[in-house]
């Protein structure tokens, strides 16, 4: 890319995800995926473009008015199909959904994540030192297939901090790909203002 200065977090980013699903968990394979912390839809409605099965996309968020934005706005673009679930990811375990969908652990092909490990990494500790995010990597390795992805675009975490949140013993994941972004420089350093890296959950 190269295209020093730029900065950006939004359909950019929703693009790269979108084309790095395609090569790696293709429409083909009719995965069942599940973004955390949906928003407005953006990124499934992203997926729904690219031909991924609506009934086999589920957003869950835990803002009320994000849930109901993003099926007015799935509705008005055509996913109707597109199931969004109010839902807190760190306290619902495994997270409720309607029987239709996944309700337990081991049964999602692909996992996504663009922002809200970070807007969790922001929340104050408890009286142990223990963030809401430290349990956060380890469900996210519990919920995926053996075989499944989770993608995840942060603007908080470097490359490397996200790969010694995710890749390790204790999620059972490794490390897959990452996804090249515009970089910056700086007083003679250069670095990138977001980082997307993705983790396989082996066979
Ligand atoms: C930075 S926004 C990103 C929204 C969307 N992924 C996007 O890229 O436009 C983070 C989202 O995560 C949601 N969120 C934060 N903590 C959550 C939790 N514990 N459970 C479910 N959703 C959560 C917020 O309500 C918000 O919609």
């Amino acid at each position: 890319m190269g295209d020093e200065g730029e900065i950006w977090f939004g359909e950019e980013s929703v693009e790269k995800m979108v084309h790095w699903a395609c090569k790696y968990v293709p429409s083909a394979s009719c995965p069942w995926i599940l973004e955390v912390g949906s928003g407005n839809g953006t990124l499934l409605l992203g997926l729904l473009d690219a031909e991924y099965q609506p009934e086999r996309l589920c957003g869950i968020d835990y803002s009320e008015g994000s849930v109901k934005l993003a099926r007015s706005v799935s509705a008005a673009r055509g996913g109707d199909n597109i199931s969004f679930h109010l839902c807190d990811f760190l306290k619902d375990d495994p997270p409720k959904l309607p029987s239709m969908l996944q309700e337990a652990y081991a049964d999602w092909d692909l996992i996504m994540d663009k922002g809200t490990f970070d807007a969790i990494g922001l929340m104050e500790k408890d009286s142990n030192g223990m963030t809401p995010a430290d349990g956060y990597p380890l469900k996210i390795g519990r919920l995926l297939k053996p075989g499944g992805h989770f993608l995840i675009t942060s603007c908080n975490f470097t490359e490397e901090e996200l790969k010694a949140k995710f890749a390790n013993p204790r999620t059972g994941l490794m490390y897959h790909s990452r996804i090249q972004h515009a970089t910056y420089t700086f007083g003679g350093k250069s670095g990138s203002i977001c980082s997307s890296v993705a983790f396989r959950k082996p066979l």
